[in-house]
Order: C-alpha cells, then structure tokens, then sequence
C-alpha cells in the first residue's frame, strides 16, 4: 500500500487569484491531498436555492491541474445563517434546554427532519456535480462528529423522534416499563407519548432511560451519515471518508463506519494532552511539546479497526493549535515522528491541518504549514524529509497483532451514565491497559466486541465491558487462547440492570462479586508483591484459583486456566504485572520499553518511536529526541 501525504486547504478564505501558486507549492512540498469544502456552505449556498459552485469548479481544476487529488467535504457542520431563521428547529438544544446558537460550528440537531432536508438538498446537489469529476478522489461527510459536544440534542425534534424510536424498540408501554424497571420511584408511563428527555429532572433520571437516549442518540447521527452516503453513493465511486475526533465516545464509531470506506482521525497531540488526558503533572511537563506516547496510537488502532483496515489521519498538527488551555509548539522532529507513527499503525495517509495560518476568525492563532505571511513554517522542513523517506520506503503493511483490546461505545455510555465512582471513566480505564501493554513494547489491535475474527487473537483484554456478548470467544467453545476480563465486565445485562447475583457471571469462572467500591483519589489498595488497586475493586467470593492478592489476602486475580477475572483498577505497575502474567502464560515475548519510547510491528520493518527530549538506545539502536527509527522486521 503505498502512503501518502496532504494538507487542508480553505479556498474561500484567499483570493483566487493565489489558489494556483498554493496549488503549486503544495505539489511541490510532496502533498498528494488537499481537502476542501467541508465548511463551505454559506459560498455555496448564499440564500435560499441559490446555489454559486463555478468557485469550487475553478478550486477543484487548479488543485487537480497542479498534481493534487481531492477529498472534498460535505459542508453540513456550518449551516448558513439564512437557514436558522428559515428551521428555527434544527438548532440543538443543550441539557439545560438552551438552544445551541448559530455563530461558530456543528449548530444542528441530528434529529431536526428540516435540516435533513437541507442537507440531502445540498449534498444532492454536490454530488450530482462533482461525483464523476476527475480530481475528486475522495468525499468527506461533514465534520468531526460530536465534537463540541453534539452528540444529544434535547431539542422537541429530538423528542419525538426518541419517542418513536421507544415505540419501535418496546412495541407496548409496559414493555418499556419492564425493561426500565419503573415500578422504582412510580415512574411507569401509560404510553409512549409520556416518556420525555431524560434532562431537567429532578435528581437523577433513570439510568435505563439514559442508556437508552444514548443508543437513540448513536443511531440518530449514523442515520443522518447514512443519508448522506446513500445519496453520494448513487454518483460517485470515490471513497467516502469522515474524520473522527480523539477521545470522543459519544456515539458508536462502528456503527458510523459500516457505510464508509475509510476511517479517518484528528490528531492533535499537544492539544490532547493539555485537554483531555488524565497525567500528573510531571508527565504533562515531560511531554509538553511531544504530546502523550500512546494516546496518538491507541487512535490509530482504534480507527483502523472502525475503518475495517482503512484508515487515514486526516488533520495532523503541524505547530502550536489555538484550542487547549495551553498550546506549546512541536519539537523539532516530532511532526515527522507523528507522522511515521501513523504510517507506522497503517494509515494511507497524513493530511496536515492547516495549509496557511489564517489571520481572521477562531482559529487565528493556530499554525498551518505556512505562516500569514507565507512564510513556510518549520513543518515543511519535516514534512519534505517524511515526503522523500516514503519515496524510498513506500510500503508498511500492518500485521495482526498477537494481543486485542476490546473498545465498546455502549460501555463508555453505561459507565458514564451510572459512574459509581466519580472518576470511573471507560476511556481511561482502557487506555491504561493499553498503555501497559505498549510498555511491555507489544503491538495492539483495537477491536469491538463483536468482532467475528477475535478468535485470532491470542490473548483479549476486555476491561469494563459491560456485557459479554454471546458471541465473544470462550474458552467453551474452543478458544485456545487467553481472556482477561474486568474490571467491572459483564456486570449488567443489555437492559442495564444489574446481574443477580452481581458478578461476571463467566462460565467455569467460579466467582460472584459480593460488592463493589469506587476509591477517591489518592486512596489505594496495595497488591501483594507490588502495585496497586485505585479507583474500583470489586470484593470477590467463590473457589476460583487466585493468582493475585492484595497485601491483606482479598483476590484480584480469579483464574480458571486461560480466563482470568481482574477484580481492581491497577495502577500501572500493577498492570504490567498483569501483562507479563498473561504474556508469559501464552508465550508471548514482551520488552520493558524505556520511558517514553515505544515500538510498532509491521510487515516490513519494526519501527521505535522516542517521544522524549533526549536520545535514546535500545537493541543496538539510537534514536534521537523526538525520533524515529526503523529496522526490518525479522520476517524479512
Ligand atoms: C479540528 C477541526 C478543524 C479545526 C482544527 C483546529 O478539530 O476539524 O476544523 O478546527 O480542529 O485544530
């Protein structure tokens, strides 16, 4: 597969009269992609059915003329100013019932009919125009999914469509009173014209009722993609991609991806790690201008596996952002090190976000690949060494890994809906498993619970899997290999109450959990040779083998030969403790990787990535600060 790079470019915002010596530069910077349109609308759509694209026909020639393909986006995240006043109900409402105004970005709700409409206009529009044109090699639908928090709308659109959605799932009232259980609290509807929101109660709503907007909520946005690539469907063969945000978990990725071709990402490493990484302070200092060393990874993993193998980082940061609470520049190297990292976990292609710093707007202080004043930014530096280096390295073909991470949107929603404990947050608890498992220098495969080709894998972690579903291997049914499940999986049922008697309810696994407590920070639980339980443990009871205690003697590892049961939250020593139990049981060989550095397997090479400030050495190999090393793999 060969690889590829690209920027995003924003032809509305400069005069035409430049577009053809951007184009220019940008071919001869060793760009491939350049994607355009997705913000667009109000150029496209002036007012109301007066479409103006004999911009877009000249943008999309100039760049195409010039060597470059094009992905154009659908611009249905900006909706023009006219169409608010035209639908005042497509406007999102937030939890307090606040309209979510027009006058920056994503001001709709995915369940508003009208906006639809004026989506499948416009895109119908696009597509009819441009679904043969011969620079356009891929689509982009819209941007960015619940980014901003635009996930659930608690809009009257939203309501009457969650209302039907409860009539198709139920089909009669007391059926939806039985699976929410509400003879708790007299809260038993007598139709589905009752059943409101679930905002603006009192104290907590019912936690089924929760889950349930959430699944409505999911399946409204993959609905409203689905629209838009039924209709591009029927006009064009291009590939149709959407670029998905980092640690967003508000709707199932999965789900969206069915109807792409590819997955692609927003990488923002420094960005990320200012806001929205749980690290102590000195880790944010050590990586304040590298970003975290596995939260880009476990994206690309995660994506590969919602682009079913084909995926992309479609906006990569090329120097300080204007977004996070703080926004240090890159060091040197680390563009390039991003960049082979994605290359590395099997991307086809690394778009750099943006292509000019943009003096008006937002995002005016956000770096591109050019300063305002066209001066070229130290990136482009970067990007022309990665653009030579993939000329004489073009192939890296991901393999299988031997180890899997299960990740489920429906246990993000279920742990965030019924937290236990403050802190209790899906995310990170599966990002801490992966992050051991990429201290011991393993590979990862990300995948969803429902995998049909799980079996592969040698061993599978499932932390905070809320229900094991039928299909997943079992040692039972032949699965030779190993499983390590919880904390707190398979401890609810799919209509989110709570097994009986609690417990994982594993076949063979002869544990019950007898109950369950969240810790607050800084309060632990010492393990039995090293490590420590934080956040949640589970006190467990029945006649397991044990192979780990807490200093005190209460189990924190059941085991019945290959499927273990971890009753705790480790901290990190503890769960590399766990990984090197488990490799060792499956004879897998694991490396203690130095701090910072970390290692990707691929079909041609072993790649190490060094995201520290210092050199480092490891197996005969030096790896500058902020460097990437590559040695053919063993296979080769
Ligand atoms: C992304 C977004 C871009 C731009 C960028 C700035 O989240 O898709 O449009 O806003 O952030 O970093």
């Amino acid at each position: 597969m060969k690889r590829s790079l690209g920027v995003c470019y924003y032809p509305e915002h400069w005069p035409q009269s430049v577009w053809e010596y951007d184009a220019r530069r940008m071919a001869s910077a060793g760009l491939k992609w350049v994607r355009i349109g997705e913000f667009a609308w109000s150029r496209l759509e002036p007012s109301e059915g007066c479409n103006e694209f004999d911009w877009l026909d000249t943008a999309i020639d100039v760049l195409g003329q010039n060597g470059l393909s094009v992905i154009l986006g659908t611009p249905t995240a900006t909706p023009p100013r006219w169409m608010i006043d035209k639908h005042p109900d497509m406007l999102a409402q937030d939890r307090s019932g606040r309209p979510r105004k027009f006058g920056s970005r994503r001001h709709y709700c995915f369940s508003s009919q009208s906006y639809l409409q004026e989506c499948r206009k416009i895109v119908t529009k696009l597509a009819r125009r441009y679904g043969k044109n011969k620079w356009i090699h891929a689509w982009q639908i819209d941007n960015e999914y619940g980014c901003h928090d635009t996930t659930l709308s608690y809009s009257d659109a939203a309501k009457q469509a969650f209302r039907d959605w409860l009539g198709q799932k139920y089909q009669s009232i007391s059926a939806l009173n039985d699976a929410w259980g509400n003879s708790f609290w007299s809260m038993t509807y007598d139709n589905f014209g009752q059943v409101d929101l679930p905002n603006l109660t009192v104290t907590e709503p019912n936690p089924a009722h929760v889950m349930d907007f959430r699944r409505f909520s999911s399946e409204q946005l993959s609905r409203f993609n689905r629209v838009q690539t039924d209709i591009l469907r029927q006009y064009t063969s291009a590939d149709l991609l959407h670029n998905y945000m980092g640690r967003e978990v508000g709707f199932d990725h999965y789900d969206v991806g069915q109807d792409l071709d590819i997955a692609s990402w927003d990488s923002y490493p420094i960005g990320f790690l200012s806001d929205r990484l749980e690290a102590s302070p000195e880790h944010r200092l050590a990586y304040v201008n590298q970003g975290d060393p596995d939260m880009q990874a476990f994206h690309h993993d995660l994506y590969r596996s919602v682009g079913r193998g084909r995926w992309w980082v479609m906006e990569q940061q090329p120097g300080p952002v204007n977004w996070a609470p703080f926004n240090p520049a890159p060091l040197p190297g680390m563009v390039r090190l991003w960049s082979w990292e994605a290359f590395a976990h099997g991307a086809e292609a690394v778009c750099y976000f943006r292509w000019r710093q943009l003096p008006h707007g937002q995002e005016q202080m956000h770096a591109g690949l050019l300063r305002a004043d066209d001066q070229p930014t130290e990136a482009m530096s970067e990007i022309a060494q990665i653009a030579e280096e993939l000329s004489l390295f073009p192939d890296v073909d991901t393999v299988t890994s031997d180890v899997a991470l299960v990740f489920d949107y429906e246990s993000a929603w279920a742990w965030n809906t019924q937290p236990q404990g403050q802190d209790f947050d899906y995310f990170r608890l599966c990002f801490c498993f992966y992050r051991a498992l990429r201290r011991a220098g393993l590979s990862v495969d990300i995948v969803s619970a429902s995998d049909n080709a799980l079996d592969q894998y040698a061993v599978i972690f499932a932390p905070g899997l809320m229900t094991i579903p039928s299909q997943f291997p079992r040692a039972e049914n032949g699965f030779a290999g190993t499983v390590v499940f919880g904390p707190r999986t398979n401890l609810k049922d799919e209509k989110f109450h709570t097994k009986v008697p609690l417990g994982p309810a594993i076949p063979k696994l002869d544990i019950i959990t007898k109950f369950v407590e969240s810790l607050p920070p800084n309060a632990s639980i010492d393990l039995n040779g090293g490590g420590q339980v934080l956040h949640w443990f589970e006190a467990l009871e029945g006649g397991a083998d044990v192979s780990l205690r807490t200093i005190d003697g209460r189990p924190v590892i059941a085991s019945h030969d290959q499927t273990h049961y971890l009753a705790g939250w480790l901290n990190s020593e503890g769960l590399d403790r766990v990984v090197e139990l488990v490799c060792k049981q499956s004879n897998i060989q694991i490396q203690k990787m130095p701090e910072g550095v970390r290692r990707r397997e691929t079909n041609q090479a072993i790649f190490t990535f060094n995201y520290t400030n210092a050199p480092v050495s490891l197996d005969g190999q030096s790896i500058p600060a902020a460097g990437v090393a590559w040695k053919k793999a063993k296979a080769n």
